[in-house]
């Protein structure tokens, strides 16, 4: 089941009017254009925007996510067309040899369950050819970014064209780490609907990131910064020999 906030219609259809900051990809981008990529999967690829950036550089593109309506957003994107779009997850993928697979904002982190996370890892690798690269990153749990996920630092108020003023703000709910729960209320000024969506997301240690990535047989290349969010991400870059 998809969290609310990627799965509930009404919710997805103004995901990226809420963040329409994506400086984060341009990292990704980089690494698109660095490792020569042609052909890329990205895993969770929510509405699209990533995936759609890539197809309009010619880049051929398949996009997998569990949110069918995140999914919906993403096909009815301007250049939607260019990609192939997959509701479902890395075991739902038809036979590919793409020379790059990307995970970005943090979805690593929405794979709670130890065999999901297995199977994510299983079938990225499946789908690379032999020299090709999984990218992702996670936050780093040091840096303890559930500290800030609180209502009076991400409070605010989003003038949407054709939906009415959003009111949106993230509370955090628990932390036993390594999962942590956070809900994000949204309240619709127009016909003042309410809704919330609880997410719990997992914090992995970089070794222990490492090590699940050599079982799954990855080389791990590097593991970098995010330009956008120095120190608080791991960057994982790793390589199907
Ligand atoms: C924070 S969003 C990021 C979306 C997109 N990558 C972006 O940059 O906008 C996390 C995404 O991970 C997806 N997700 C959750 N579990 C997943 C799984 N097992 N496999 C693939 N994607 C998953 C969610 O549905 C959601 O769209």
């Amino acid at each position: 089941m998809a969290d609310d906030c990627f799965g509930h219609p009404r919710l997805a259809a103004i995901y990226d009017r809420l963040d329409p900051d994506r400086g984060d990809l341009d990292a990704y981008l980089c690494m698109a254009e660095e490792f020569g990529a042609r052909r890329v999967l990205d895993v969770g690829c929510g509405t699209g925007v990533f995936a759609s950036l890539l197809a309009g550089r010619g880049i051929e593109v398949v996009g997998v996510d569990p949110a069918r309506a995140s999914v919906e957003v993403a096909r009815a994107r301007p250049g939607g067309e260019r990609v192939r779009w997959i509701c479902g997850d890395a075991t739902d993928l038809p036979p590919l040899r793409v020379d790059l697979v990307t995970m970005t904002a943090n979805v690593a982190q929405a794979i709670v369950d130890p065999q999901a996370w297995d199977d994510t890892l299983r079938g990225a690798y499946e789908a690379l050819r032999p020299g090709g690269r999984l990218v992702f990153e996670t936050r780093d749990p040091a840096r303890r970014a559930w500290e800030e996920w609180t209502r009076e630092k991400s409070y605010c108020v989003t003038e949407i064209p054709g939906v009415g003023s959003v009111e949106s703000w993230v509370q955090l709910v628990e932390v036993r780490r390594p999962l942590v729960t956070f809900r994000w209320t949204y309240v619709f000024a127009a016909d003042g609907q309410t809704l919330t969506s609880d997410s719990t997301v997992r914090f992995r240690e970089r070794g222990e990131v490492a090590k699940d990535l050599v079982a799954h047989g990855y080389v791990v290349e590097d593991v970098r910064d995010a330009p956008d969010r120095p120190g608080r991400e791991l960057v994982f870059v790793t390589r199907r020999p």
